[in-house]
């Protein structure tokens, strides 16, 4: 085939294959090891990784790079950060969410991020970030798949007016169905939103992506419930239980009988390493508990696993780059994920796996899916982790979105090895 709008010439598959992929349009249209034919753009990759792009299925949106705004979190627990953000919230404005939220978009592409899931927190009762990130959605549509969670911070029942609130943003467009059982009043009350929130999404034909068990009491069992109803109301493949932290401190006999079911039902696990690292067990003395989920044994027990970044500047996390090999970084080392089978894992679970959570069958690098790509100074998915190096070039529905000229020299200003140095 000739005439391509984009060459992708000579760089290295996640897989370890080297290849040629041609572009035209929107879509790859060629992949092989040599393609012949005329190009509008030759991107040069040879001898760097060309990886299908970062995915991202748990961020805060309409929370990022507020860092500081009104105050610090002082203790660095969950529930500081949620205070924080309840006396946050009323003093946001629809152009601050928005302009945030859209410088943010700019980091994500230069990393090569180009499909985010976000929960809107809608327990205010303006549905102002709704509305915001609506909007964002829309702008950003032509190179970032930006997904909508209604998530109600709150509590779908302690909060007066979350439930009503959280069908309003629904019925505004919001794509997702979210939800916070370990926050309501009592376990029954957090079982019995699980089991509401799904039958509200059965109804509307949407997923589900609950923060679930985000605390380091053993006995916050509602992925338990998440599973049933999944189970019972057919959404197998269309839930995910982000986090999960109380698994890491289950009795291990439990924890045998939960992981299969799971598996069974087709619940998807969003683990968000970095902020799992930071902000559970923050109540413990020594030893202190790491509050990540089980993800190898997960993993082993057949269930997709996928990696979050959840928050970058936040009333959470006061770090972060939208770098979602930070993400995987965190992850292989907290989930002791340091085999090679592993560390090439926790690059496919920022990528692929994180897609097919997210439902975005139109991501891969395969001909017919979406021209979507990113080259990084790296040699290999492994290195990618090791290095978090740059993004060379980024290209969403075949457009050219990021540049960034290969470093030649030995020194470097931010001490990471540089490409001159990279290959052992
Ligand atoms: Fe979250």
């Amino acid at each position: 085939m000739s005439g391509f709008d984009i060459l992708v010439k000579g760089g290295t598959l996640p897989d370890g294959t080297v290849a040629d992929i041609g572009i035209k349009g929107e879509a790859i249209v060629a992949i092989a090891p040599r393609l012949e034919g005329t190009a509008g753009t030759t991107v040069d990759a040879a001898g760097n990784l060309v990886a299908s792009p970062f995915v991202d299925p748990h961020f805060h949106m309409d929370a990022t790079l507020s860092y500081g705004l009104p105050r610090i979190n002082a203790s660095g627990t969950l529930l500081e950060g949620i205070a924080l953000w309840g006396e946050l919230k009323p003093l946001l404005t629809h152009e601050a969410v928005k302009q945030r939220a859209l410088r943010y978009c700019d980091w994500a592409v230069s990393m090569g991020l180009l499909a985010i899931r976000t929960h809107v927190d809608v327990c205010d009762d303006r549905l102002l970030a709704v509305e915001a990130l609506l909007e964002v959605q829309k702008e950003v549509a032509p190179y970032l798949d930006l997904q909508l969670v209604a998530f109600p911070q709150d509590g779908f029942y302690r909060s007066a007016t979350a439930r009503q609130n959280t069908l309003r943003a629904l019925d505004l467009g919001v794509d997702v169905v979210g939800g916070i059982p370990h926050f309501e009043r009592t376990m029954a009350d957090g079982t019995r939103s699980v089991t509401e929130l799904c039958e509200i999404a059965e109804k509307r034909g949407l997923m589900v992506d609950m923060h679930c068990d985000e605390t380091d009491d053993p006995l916050s069992r509602h992925i338990e419930q998440l599973a049933y109803e999944t189970q019972r109301l057919g959404l197998s493949g269309r839930v995910a239980g982000s986090h999960l932290s109380s698994m890491h401190s289950m009795d291990n006999y439990y924890v045998s009988k939960l992981l299969p079911l799971i598996a069974e039902a087709g619940v998807s696990a969003i683990p968000n390493p970095l902020i799992n690292i930071v902000i559970q067990g923050r109540h413990d003395t020594y030893p202190k508990r790491r509050g990540m989920t089980r993800v190898p044994e997960m993993i082993a027990a057949g269930i997709r696993v996928g990696f979050g970044q959840d928050c970058v500047l936040d009333p959470w996390y006061p770090l972060g780059t939208a770098d979602m090999l930070d993400v995987a970084f965190m992850g292989l080392h907290v989930g002791q994920m340091t085999s090679p089978a592993d560390m090439a894992h926790c690059f496919d679970m920022v990528t692929g796996v994180n897609a097919a959570i997210m439902g975005l069958d139109h991501l891969g690098l395969e001909v017919g899916k979406r021209a979507s790509l990113v080259v990084l100074d790296a040699g290999s998915s492994v290195e990618a982790i090791r290095l978090r190096p740059d993004r060379l070039c980024v290209i969403s529905r075949g457009k050219i979105v990021a540049e960034k000229q290969k470093r030649v020299t030995t020194l470097t200003l931010d001490g990471r090895p540089d490409s001159v140095e990279r290959r052992l």
